[in-house]
């Protein structure tokens, strides 16, 4: 990303539309008249780009990312993609459109359908979560997202790209740059060690040996493998493996990572371990990241937002709590009644992830100034590794500020926190005697989200029939 200010652009473009009046007022040059048009277009339309908000890099390729009515950039967007396989799959998609079923159409015409008139957008820094039974095209839709599998119709948008009409080198690069996949079946190199084996992706990339390593080394420690870079596959457990391929996938620094199914194979108390440390990761690095599963409660736990597939089409998209609280229609209903909701109704469920934290190397006057401008009372402060340090409270801060103190005499550190697995009627308790937002922390006490008040609502709402809420 090229990071020149949009102010500085505006002013040049300023400079450039006084140069272009001097010139088509002059009567010295005709030919100026015939490319008036152009250019005051050309200047109007670089105008737009930078009231909303886009890079030079944006403006010069033409190609904008689109941003929804609350300004977040949808990195993903798709919009009625089909994707039938078999013969001539084009001729099944008009019986598609008459309402013929999935096995219908493999019986007359032959085709199998995969994915059938899905759209969607997926936000910056959203955990989107593909879920459905066994066959319903999850593994499909997420391969058309950067062409491993070709979509039969529809339209793809990455941060703006129309990535269908891209030749094989400019898919080759985009793939590269902005994807990074994650599967079950972990796909790790045995005759290379964990290190080069993240370091792969970047040694295709033509990154040279040191800073490969170096990148590695980072991944490596994000995933908290730091020590076993020498260790050889063979001699790793399963969900070891696992934070391999995923530091593996976190080394290209992709925008958006692709997993698919990729702690299906795991113990499940390894698994637990590794959703708690995506959702940390994700806290860091706030990836876009689709994530297929056919198991719901992982999808509960993980998805910001999760939308339910069934035969090649998407049913219904919505947060867990949207899904719980009003399923689309009976497969929804079916789908989710016989989720444990004591078990459901957890921190991890309703937690966000915290608007705005501050680091405890900085100062109550950058403090006040995060409160202010986000329109908050009190802050959470972490500190390199986002462990919590403490709350400070805007009041506090304003003191601060006038007395010159500095931000760790005025921390609190005495806040009471929970766990992702902590149930909320637990949270809700706490709540009540704080009257704060409660952080969730995990055992290493790094902040993964927090509980609002108003999330506290919601879950009283949907557990009033649920003992203890
Ligand atoms: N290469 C292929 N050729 C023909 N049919 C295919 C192919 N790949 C997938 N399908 C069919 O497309 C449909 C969707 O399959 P897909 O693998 O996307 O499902 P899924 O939701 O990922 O299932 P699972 O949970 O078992 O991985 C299925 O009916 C499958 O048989
Ligand atoms: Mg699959």
């Amino acid at each position: 990303m090229i990071s020149i200010h949009s102010g500085v652009i505006k002013r040049s473009i300023e400079t450039i539309d006084k140069a272009v009046n001097k010139a088509l007022n002059s009567t010295l040059n005709p030919v100026t008249s015939f490319i008036k048009r152009p250019i005051k277009q050309g200047i109007e339309k670089i105008n737009q780009s930078i009231s909303r908000g886009a890079s030079l890099e944006e403006i010069i390729s033409g190609v904008e990312c689109p941003v929804d009515d609350e300004g977040n950039r949808i990195i993903i967007r798709v919009r009625h993609l089909s994707k039938i396989f078999g013969k001539s799959p084009e001729k099944a998609l008009p019986l598609l459109e008459k309402g013929m079923a999935k096995d219908e159409i493999l019986k007359t015409a032959g085709n199998t359908v995969g994915v059938y008139d899905v759209s969607f957008d997926v936000k910056e820094g959203e955990i989107f979560v593909l879920m459905g039974l066994s066959g319903s095209g999850k593994s499909t839709l997420e391969r058309c997202l950067n062409r491993l599998i070709e979509p039969t119709s529809g339209e793809i948008l990455i941060e703006g790209l129309d990535i269908l009409n891209l030749d094989p080198d400019e898919l080759r690069t985009v793939r590269r740059k902005k994807f990074s996949m994650v599967f079950q079946e972990f796909g790790l190199l045995p005759h290379r060690d964990v290190k080069s084996n993240v370091a792969y992706g970047l040694e295709i990339q033509g990154v040279p040996e040191k800073e490969r390593l170096q990148r590695a080394k980072e991944a490596i420690q994000i995933v908290g493998l730091s020590g076993y870079e020498d260790m050889m596959p063979d001699n790793l457990s399963g969900g070891m493996k696992q934070r391999v391929g995923l530091a593996r996938a976190l080394a290209t620094d992709p925008d958006i990572l692709l997993m698919d199914e990729a702690f299906s194979a795991l113990d499940p108390l390894i698994r637990k371990d590794m959703q708690d440390e995506l959702l940390k990761i994700q806290n860091a690095l706030s990836k876009t990241i689709v994530f297929v599963s056919h198991d719901l409660d992982e999808a509960l736990k993980l998805g910001d937002r999760i939308a339910l597939m069934k035969d090649g089409k998407i049913i219904q998209i919505g947060t867990a709590e949207e899904i719980l609280q009003s399923p689309a229609d009976e497969y929804v209903s079916r789908f989710v009644e016989d989720v444990d909701r004591t078990k459901i109704l957890t921190a991890g469920i309703f937690m966000r992830r915290p608007r705005e934290v501050i680091h405890i190397t900085q100062g109550p006057r950058t403090a006040l100034r995060v409160m202010e401008e986000a329109d908050m009372t009190s802050i959470f402060v972490v500190d390199r590794q986002r462990r919590l340090m403490g709350m400070v409270e805007a009041d506090d801060a304003v003191r601060a500020v006038k007395t010159e103190k500095p931000l760790q005499s005025i921390i609190n550190t005495e806040i009471p926190t929970v766990g992702v697995d902590t149930p909320m009627s637990q949270v809700i308790q706490t709540m009540v005697t704080t009257n704060y937002p409660i952080p969730v922390v995990d055992d290493n006490k790094v902040l993964l989200g927090v509980v609002s008040p108003s999330a506290a609502a919601k879950a009283i709402d949907m557990g009033s029939d649920v003992n203890g809420l």
